[in-house]
């Protein structure tokens, strides 16, 4: 069985052949960093227009890798959702046109659920119950999934996602962008407790997460100490540094004290740590650590496979596609899609009025 996965969500224009819903055949991403990088941040009406011009070659060219014709795919698979709607709906209607041009499934999917699919290449098969963090520049949640395709949101933050916060502070110590690995880089020569960050505890007793105190904790720390920073190409001080390891710390820390509390209700059997922010050495090394605390394996994507790419789009396309969850050519963009099919629906929590303790 023969996925053609397609993933337009944000600014990596991706496609990718998947044979079995487990071998990769060709994974192509073009990324965008270079186009948006000048506006410190993703440019939604740029982003669109160089999914359009892309699309169409790196679709050719993971068939083309794959050496497959499109005639020989057995099912298209498309991020339908959450994302930047101008660069979704490239997508979708690229695999529509595909679908509909030779008459096969087309398969909508949940983009953090394709997230959770990342591991799926490079590991053993995954034992359910799982829990399953999922880190990215848009999204920072734990799902409980008892079984392939149950999900349960555990764990949300209740403001940015920490790889929002990554991509804020790098902007706030001028690091650049993309803050993610330009912080991982900067705090290898730093000292991870040089800076006491608070990490944020949610007074209504969930066990959800907050990042946007930990990003105003740094501000005012850069303020009051008259931190100075690296001129464009320069390497960071030492005062950089430290701020850089204390805050990755400090992400780190609240993620996995999360997932170690909400393992104790749940009792997973595996851990899977997933999305853009899992290519950070520092929090793979402390889920390792926290899952054999709790006597389970964790599962990371490879770095290829950790950001946003259409090889794990294609991979939860294919237990769809065995569940017979197929769309029809009405099947559109939406990006309110939200990853959760068992338990109560209590999404509105965002709305609602939370107190911190720092
Ligand atoms: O999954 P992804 O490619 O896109 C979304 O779905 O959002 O994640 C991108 C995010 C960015 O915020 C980026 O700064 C972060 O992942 N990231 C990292 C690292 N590499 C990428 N964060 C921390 N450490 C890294 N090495
Ligand atoms: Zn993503």
């Amino acid at each position: 069985m023969l996925i053609l996965g397609i993933e337009t969500s944000c600014d990596e224009t991706a496609a990718a052949v998947v044979r079995d819903g487990k071998t990769i055949l060709s994974s192509e991403i073009y990324s965008q960093i270079d186009t948006h990088r000048p506006f410190g941040g993703v440019v939604p009406e740029i982003a669109s227009r160089e999914h359009l011009s892309r699309i169409g070659p790196i679709v050719d060219e993971a068939l083309r890798k794959a050496n497959i014709s499109v005639d020989q795919i057995d099912a298209v698979a498309v991020t339908q959702g959450p994302g930047l709607i101008g660069s979704l709906l490239i997508g979708v209607s690229y695999a529509k046109a595909i679908s509909f041009g030779i008459g096969i499934p087309l398969i909508g999917i949940n983009h953090i659920e394709g997230h959770v699919f990342s591991v799926v290449f490079e590991n053993p098969p995954i034992e359910y119950p799982a829990l399953a963090l999922i880190v990215s520049g848009g999204h920072t949640n734990i799902f409980y999934t008892p079984e392939e395709g149950q999900y349960k949101v555990v764990s949300r933050t209740r403001d940015d996602a920490a790889g929002e916060a990554f991509d804020k502070v790098a902007k706030m110590l001028g690091l650049g962008y993309p803050g993610g690995p330009a912080i991982e880089a900067a705090a290898m020569g730093g000292d991870p407790d040089a800076v006491p960050f608070p990490t944020a505890r949610i007074s209504d007793g969930r066990p959800d997460m907050s990042f946007s105190g930990l990003k105003t904790a740094v501000q005012r720390h850069i303020q009051t100490n008259s931190v100075e920073f690296p001129a464009p190409g320069e390497e960071p001080g030492k005062a950089v540094r430290d701020i850089a390891a204390s805050f990755q710390h400090t992400v780190v820390r609240t993620l996995l004290a999360v997932v170690e509390r909400v393992a104790q209700s749940h009792r997973p059997r595996t851990l899977i740590v997933a999305g853009g922010v899992a290519c950070n050495q520092t929090l793979r090394k402390a889920a390792q650590q926290t899952a054999s605390r709790l006597g389970i394996p964790v599962f990371f994507p490879s770095q290829h496979l950790s950001t946003d790419n259409a090889a794990m789009i294609a991979a939860a396309g294919h237990a769809k596609l065995r569940l017979g969850l197929t769309a029809g050519l009405e099947m559109t963009a939406d990006v309110t899609l939200r990853l959760q099919n068992i338990g109560n629906d209590d999404s509105d929590l965002r709305k609602r009025r939370v107190h911190y303790r720092i």
